[in-house]
């Protein structure tokens, strides 16, 4: 079990340390942080309804500009330099982690922001692959450090933009805007409910005395991109077949619930399936936004099973990890809700608590799952916390 704050909280100094040891000289820190979603999964690229919150396990750029346009980007965790240059023809994707270091240098370039050439180190303690969303912590934490000494003033949302952009097109995975969006967006005890199209978010206070635990469940299946790619063809699939007979339909969150039954029998089962999933969870965001403002954590909880069963039976990109994770949290007491949580097949649960019982329930779904498993389980009880910053240094 990690839950130590005190070893989260140094990565900007591990960062600034191995800048030292690597480059040497001055240098200036940057810390994005990794995300939990409380609801609202797998809409995000269907341009629909999303409510994350930024949580206080972050990745740290310590970052010194160059004299030339080089970019040599160190990671700590993988002991690895990288170096290229961003004149033309400009980096190439190696398949690697610098993908999203420097794929985010080439989208910001692309949207017009001039850059300088970089030292810089790249140290993150979010767990990678654990559906915590270290590669937006990345790439947020990175594209600001550029921007930054590159002389540019910071516009959050063209980050975020960006930096899915470097995801889609440099790392190649199709992800939606919601990682992005709410490590430069997050705020201290607040979730964010963001609406996918028009960018709009309002933030929402996590009631006081519940806690965020996020529990890990160790494994990460093979195949998870190739099916979260899959997932957004069979919505396009859904719409595309739809707008046949609702030519108003460009993506599956202009259609209703009434819509979606009325013209059931135009779609395969395994497409009506992927619809319906979606098609409620933005119903369940815009419930949930409406039981956390009433502190109604009855609703809450029930939200969050629901969504959980939604994504397992009608979405199919939970597993039997994920599944036995949510079964045992549903058992202990203190626990108000809990589901899995970012893409699935493996990865994390989210878990709304009872702050006073946060540390034993921790210890009790980290005991359960390895009794049933064999999976000693991470667990973080988290704060939700700012989008990016500057670390004063
Ligand atoms: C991953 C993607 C997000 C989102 C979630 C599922 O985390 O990066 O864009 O689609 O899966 O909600």
């Amino acid at each position: 079990m990690v839950s130590s704050p005190k070893s989260r909280h140094r990565i900007s100094d591990d960062a600034k340390d191995k800048f030292s040891q690597v480059f040497g000289g001055a240098c200036r820190i940057f810390r994005a942080p990794g995300r939990v979603n409380l609801i609202g999964e797998h809409t995000d690229y269907n341009l629909g309804f999303v409510m994350p919150a930024a949580v206080d396990l972050y990745c740290a750029v310590a970052i010194a500009p160059r004299n030339d346009r080089e970019l040599h980007a160190y990671s700590a965790h993988f002991g690895e330099k990288v170096v290229i240059d961003l004149e033309p023809p400009g980096p190439s994707p190696r398949g690697d982690w610098s993908d999203y270091a420097i794929g985010t240098a080439v989208a910001l370039e692309n949207f017009g922001y001039a850059l300088r050439g970089a030292n810089l180190v790249v140290s993150a303690e979010v767990p990678l692959g654990s559906g915590l969303s270290s590669s937006a912590a990345i790439e947020v934490s990175t594209g600001a450090a550029l921007l930054n000494i590159g002389g540019h003033t910071l516009d959050r949302k063209q980050l975020a933009l960006a930096c899915q952009r470097a995801e889609n097109e440099f790392v190649g995975a199709r992800c939606g805007i919601m990682d992005q969006f709410i490590s430069a967006h997050g705020r201290s005890a607040h979730a964010l409910m963001l609406d996918c199209r028009s960018l709009d978010s309002d933030l929402l206070p996590i009631p006081s005395g519940v806690r965020l635990l996020v529990a890990n469940t160790g494994v990460e299946h093979q195949h998870a991109a190739g099916e979260y790619n899959a997932r957004r063809q069979q919505c396009e699939e859904g719409v595309r077949l739809l707008s046949a007979a609702l030519p108003g339909i460009r993506s599956l969150r202009d259609l209703s619930a009434e819509q979606l039954e009325r013209n059931k029998s135009g779609l395969p089962e395994l497409i009506y399936r992927r619809c319906h999933h979606v098609v409620s969870e933005n119903q369940r965001v815009f419930e949930m936004a409406e039981a956390l403002a009433q502190g109604d954590l009855q609703s809450v909880g029930n939200l969050m099973g629901d969504s959980h069963r939604s994504l397992r039976d009608d979405y199919q990109v939970s597993c039997a990890e994920l599944d036995i994770m949510v079964e045992i949290a549903a058992g202990l007491h203190g626990v108000v809700g809990a589901r899995m949580t970012g893409g699935g097949f493996g990865g994390c649960t989210v878990n709304l608590v009872d702050a006073r019982e946060a540390e034993l329930i921790e210890h009790e779904l980290a005991r359960q799952y390895e009794a049933r498993t064999g999976i000693r389980p991470e667990a973080y009880v988290l704060n939700a916390t700012d989008g990016v910053t500057e670390v004063s240094n």
